[in-house]
């Protein structure tokens, strides 16, 4: 379909032709006559069709007539940031994009000036709670990736965010894009929309199974490849790159990212030319100087890239994952061997995917196949539309006789159907606050009739429902959350409140509630508000290794210092306590200024776990001290000292210096240890003083002295007399 026949805004059509779109997909051209519409719509098509810019054109098209805001909800912070570049497209028509996937005890008021907000669906349902005033002026709610209401983490807030906004404003205009999934009638019907499905893609995108030296694809051609020492994943990943394509690699461990990866240095290093090492020098170049801490996690990663290959997994820093896929996006990385985590909703040039691992671990079920839905977001990463002509998904069997069940189950079979995961007494104890709480229910009329409104009753039967719904009402009364005022009426109480604008489980406030009273009349340690802070759901704890001998010892040692109380050893209760002093004590480590890379060996983790932990950490510590304050607690100055110092990971005596603009941790030690210990004390030193410190050189010198509000003039003079005075001082 031509952009003309669409009738819009010629300014809109101007934008579109200068990124190359020069006409409709298929399905665009079906979806966007209802998207402009102001119709709701469901969007359930193949990965790669174009899903997002039927969204963006219902959105400017009617902010563009009518006014008003939108919301484009994404489920992750990367994604958050593709969405928002590319929606600054239309900026130069008058609407102001923003992003906000922050702090989510923040009602944003900067947002208040964009006409288009890009953010996470935590950061909505937040806004929401936080009742800012600008949610009642939007026309256009888009949620991208829909079918994660199935997940049971992101889920419960999706379809919550949904019925919010159907209650609040009938007249939002909802759009949701899904990857194909087998009950999109139902989603559609819970939306009031319309459904457009189709299975044309852009880019052609073949998928196969391989085995011994033969793909056999649905496209009915085989493809052979030579070499008979190599093992499957060589010869794929080889085969690709001769032919100047890139691959990207799915396995199931973070484990396996890195071996593999390594294995596969070898082949690709053969393979590059002059140009390619040049650009992979410089990406190694430019990404030392941003990291904080050399860790080995970061060793390994430079072994890797220099021979154009990386790794990509849930453990890696959020700098170590930015510089992996702007490498492979540029084209400078060849290769990518990552978990599942790289599969959702992004756009990278990858020819040929590969799939090499089926099956997963879980600690609860087991080794389980991957559902297929999973399959067709890593296969839906191949052939993307601005990058490549064509693509290919190549999953390795490793038996001959799985050939045909893989080729029948995840090639030609069809994606499961979604389930809503709101039943869980944690989604709804903590939903039904922050809707009674934003008093947007008051009576148990009202909490029927919003539990109703959602996907988890269009997909339950009514009477196990109230039966849960009761059980979590039952939670919230009895611990102080909500009070009775009648029979049938009730309100949050201000602890109610202060805990759904936190953002946190209403179990998490009851936890931390208790362990501040007690410390009230107790001596307290770092380790018993982090131990607390730990115990609390919100924050994930560390898996107890078998070799994790040392934290029952340390259990045993810091006996007196625990705010929780400890369980019996014969409970099941205690292996999740010595979890959680695992991950007390890694924070405990962090705060101590132990290096990052000690802290990765002793915990088995990646810097991107590290920084996971201490942004949890932080944010239950922060609903900590609000809790502090509230009550009068005594150990308020305790939890203010704890939170700066995990946040910048140091001991007290650095928090000074690190308040200056590009003193982390380490740079604000080698001041310190060089005696300055104070900003004061940085006051009239030179540049070429402090330039000549570890780890400070000119650059950060001279961003000291700026901060401090002094010009590095007249430098000579001030360095003479600077070692003069140091000298006297000595003497
Ligand atoms: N009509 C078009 N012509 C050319 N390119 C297009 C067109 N529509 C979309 N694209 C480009 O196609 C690419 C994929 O689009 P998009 O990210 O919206 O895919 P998607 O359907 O959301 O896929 P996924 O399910 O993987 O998230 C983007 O780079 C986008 O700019
Ligand atoms: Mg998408």
């Amino acid at each position: 379909m031509k952009l003309e026949e669409l009738k819009l805004d010629q300014g809109i059509i101007e934008i579109l032709k200068e990124h190359e779109i020069s006409e409709f997909y298929p399905p665009q051209a079906k979806a966007l006559p209802h998207a402009l519409k102001a119709e709701n719509l469901v969007l359930s098509i193949p990965t790669a069709s174009g899903k997002s810019l039927v969204a963006y054109l219902a959105i400017v098209n009617r902010l563009l007539i009518e006014g008003g805001k939108a919301l484009y909800v994404v489920p992750l912070k990367a994604l958050a940031r593709e969405k928002y570049e590319e929606l600054q497209l239309f900026e130069k028509l008058g609407l102001k994009v923003g992003i906000s996937t922050g702090d989510l005890d923040d009602s944003d008021p900067r947002l208040a000036r964009f006409d288009i907000i890009v953010c996470t669906s935590e950061k909505a349902d937040s806004l929401l709670r936080h009742r800012v005033n600008w949610m009642n002026k939007i026309k256009v709610l888009v949620i991208d990736e829909i079918h994660l209401i199935h997940d049971p983490s992101r889920g419960p807030t999706l379809e919550v965010i949904i019925s919010h906004f159907k209650a609040l404003n009938p007249k939002t205009q909802i759009i949701a894009l899904s990857a194909t999934i087998k009950n999109a009638t139902e989603l559609s019907i819970w939306l009031d929309s319309k459904l457009i499905q189709s299975d044309w893609r852009p880019v052609p995108l073949r998928e196969g199974v391989f085995y011994k030296n033969e793909v056999k694809f649905n496209d009915g051609k085989t493809l052979f490849i030579e070499g008979t020492e190599k093992t499957s994943l060589e010869k794929l990943v080889e085969n690709s790159i001769v032919n100047k394509g890139q691959v990207l690699v799915f396995v199931n461990t973070r484990k396996s990212t890195i071996s593999v990866a390594n294995r596969l240095s070898l082949i690709i290093e053969d393979n590059l030319e002059k140009i390619d090492k040049k650009n992979l020098k410089e990406l190694i170049e430019s990404f030392k100087n941003k990291l904080p801490e050399l860790t080995s996690v970061d060793k390994k990663l430079f072994y890797c890239l220099e021979k154009g290959v990386a790794f990509h997994n849930a453990g890696l820093s959020s700098i170590q994952r930015r510089v992996v896929e702007k490498g492979f996006k540029d084209r400078i990385i060849k290769c990518i061997v990552a978990t599942p985590t790289l599969a959702a909703g992004v756009n990278i040039p990858a020819q040929r995917v590969v799939i090499r691992d089926l099956w997963r671990y879980d600690p609860n079920f087991g080794m389980y196949p991957i559902p297929v839905l999973e399959y067709k977001q890593q296969a839906g990463r191949a052939g993307r539309p601005r990058y490549d002509k064509f693509g290919e998904a190549i999953i390795i069997a490793k038996k001959e006789a799985q050939k045909e069940e893989i080729f029948n189950r995840y090639i030609l079979g069809d994606t499961e159907p979604i389930f809503s995961k709101l039943g869980s007494q944690s989604a709804l104890r903590m939903h039904l606050l922050s809707s009674i709480a934003s008093n947007f229910v008051d009576n148990i009329e009202g909490v029927y009739k919003f539990i109703d409104s959602t996907f988890y009753a269009h997909q339950s039967d009514v009477l196990s429902l109230r039966d849960d719904i009761d059980e979590a009402l039952d939670f919230l009364i009895n611990n102080g959350f909500v009070e009775r005022i009648n029979k049938d009426q009730f309100m949050s109480t201000l602890f109610g409140k202060r805990t759904s604008s936190l953002y946190i489980d209403p179990l998490s406030a009851l936890i931390l509630k208790k362990a501040l009273e007690k410390s009230c009349n107790s001596e307290i340690s770092s380790l018993s508000l982090l131990h607390a802070v730990c115990s609390t759901p919100d924050v994930r704890s560390l898996y107890l290794r078998s070799t994790d001998t040392w934290v029952e010892e340390k259990a045993e040692k810091h006996k007196a210092e625990f705010l929780v109380e400890q369980p019996d050893i014969s409970h099941d209760e205690y292996e999740w306590f010595l979890s959680d002093l695992k991950t007390a004590s890694l924070i405990e480590d962090w705060i101590e200024e132990i290096y990052e890379d000690y802290i990765i060996t002793k915990y088995d983790v990646g810097s991107g776990d590290i920084y996971n932990i201490i942004e949890t950490v932080s944010w239950i510590l922060h609903a900590a001290r609000e809790f502090a304050r509230m009550y009068n607690f005594g150990c308020l100055p305790e939890i203010n000292d704890l939170s700066l110092r995990v946040q910048y990971g140091c001991k007290k005596e650095l928090l000074n210096l690190v308040s200056l603009k590009g003193i982390g941790r380490v740079r604000a030690r080698a001041l310190f240890n060089e005696g300055f210990k104070t900003i004061n004390k940085l006051r009239g030193v030179p540049v070429k003083r402090l330039a000549q410190i570890k780890g400070i050189g000119e650059g950060v010198a001279k961003s000291i002295k700026n901060q401090l509000g002094e010009s590095p003039k007249g430098e000579e003079k001030e360095l003479s007399e600077f070692f003069v005075k140091k000298k006297t001082r000595i003497k």
